[in-house]
């Protein structure tokens, strides 16, 4: 057990370059929770094992994106100095304790799990789902209990991952013994970074869409995407009452604005509130906003490029931090199998009282 040490896991799936919405509802929290020194440890995981179950035809794809996603997250911020950043495939650990978690949960309580459904429905998968990714949540709750982590910051659609850990591990712990820490989610706190819309407007930000912000994008293209954002399309002459409802404009300044930034981009209003009320009376036009969310953006983006600038021209470095922080998370996930082997009682031949025992019993 942990005792009274927190120590976070999470991690995306590299399946592309990551956008503001996966910045917004994850990674910046991250940051924020690495400075606040409360944490003894942080693994942050590239999931790429994860990744390869519903795209087993696309190795190539994953394989590009382990780098991308790296200098994604050091490019936010993510302190390798603080953080233990990991490849998941190389912590063959994993895979072995999702095997026995498997025979903890059931076919019926993998198929209620509401994000695999939508999942599935999304990728037309129906009655063709591979058994890999039908499984994924199982091996999700090795990812989180191999680290014995406490705390696991994830946007909301991982919410039913969570779900599933927790009782896996109450179930582990009621048959086994007390082996397993039981993880908390960490949802973000600002509403509007829980679910950031795509620019157009649509719930889902998708690579195939091309609604998304990338955060490896540069200026003049994020200035070309805020520019075109989705906004209330009633709201037609400047003069026209606005509805911020499903305006994705008001929606990014929600999840990116500050107080500070009226003082510094547009001074005729003191905060959100006199801008949003301003819109909704008429008299206040779109092209104002976006020019208002773009300086928001940009000074949330720039210090990001400019790190991921200095991580691109050292390449071996980035390589080097994945080798060494798998290597580090490999040794911790091994204490964590040891440990459940033990409970489990299937560790013959490092526990000594097996031999004993049987001895014993053959001498009678
Ligand atoms: N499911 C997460 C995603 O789709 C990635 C992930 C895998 C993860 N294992 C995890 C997140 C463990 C948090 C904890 O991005």
């Amino acid at each position: 057990m942990a005792g009274n040490r927190k120590i976070i896991l999470t991690g995306d799936r590299p399946t592309g370059k990551l956008h503001v919405g996966h910045y917004a509802g994850s990674l910046k929290r991250r940051v924020e929770l690495q400075d606040s020194g409360e944490f003894q440890q942080i693994f942050i995981m590239i999931a790429d094992a994860q990744a390869l179950t519903d795209n087993a035809d696309h190795p190539a794809k994953i394989r590009e994106n382990i780098m991308e996603v790296a200098l994604d997250y050091l490019s936010v911020g993510i302190d390798p100095a603080k953080s233990t950043i990991f490849v998941q495939s190389h912590i063959s650990e994993l895979t072995e304790l999702s095997f026995y978690y498997m025979n903890l949960v059931t076919v019926s309580r993998l198929q209620r799990n509401p994000t695999v459904k939508a999942e599935i429905q999304m990728r037309n998968f129906e009655t063709s789902i591979p058994v890999g990714f039908f499984t994924y949540p199982i091996s999700q709750a090795a990812d989180i209990t191999a680290f014995e982590a406490t705390t696991v910051p994830v946007g909301e659609d991982q919410a039913p991952m969570l779900e599933q850990t927790r009782e896996i591990v109450h179930k582990f712990n009621s048959v086994y013994g007390e082996t397993l820490v039981e993880p908390q989610i960490l949802l973000p706190d600002n509403e509007a970074c829980l679910r950031l819309p795509g620019t157009d407007g649509k719930a889902k930000m998708s690579k195939s869409l091309g609604n998304c912000i990338y955060l490896s994008e540069s200026e003049e293209d994020v200035r070309k995407k805020v520019m075109s954002m989705f906004t209330d399309p009633d709201h037609i002459r400047i003069q026209d009452p606005g509805k911020l409802e499903g305006n994705t404009v008001f929606t990014y300044l929600d999840a990116f604005s500050r107080q500070e930034h009226f003082a510094e981009y547009l001074p005729e209003y003191a905060n959100l509130d006199e801008l949003k009320e301003h819109y909704q009376r008429g008299g206040l036009g779109d092209v104002k906003v976006k020019k208002f969310l773009n300086s928001v953006m940009q000074e949330e983006l720039s210090p990001i490029r400019a790190r991921r600038a200095r991580y691109e021209k050292d390449i071996e470095g980035v390589y080097e931090i994945l080798r060494s922080g798998s290597e580090l998370a490999k040794e911790t996930a091994a204490k964590t199998l040891d440990k459940v082997k033990h409970a489990m009682k299937i560790d013959y031949f490092t526990d000594q009282t097996f031999l004993a025992e049987q001895k014993e019993k053959y001498s009678r």
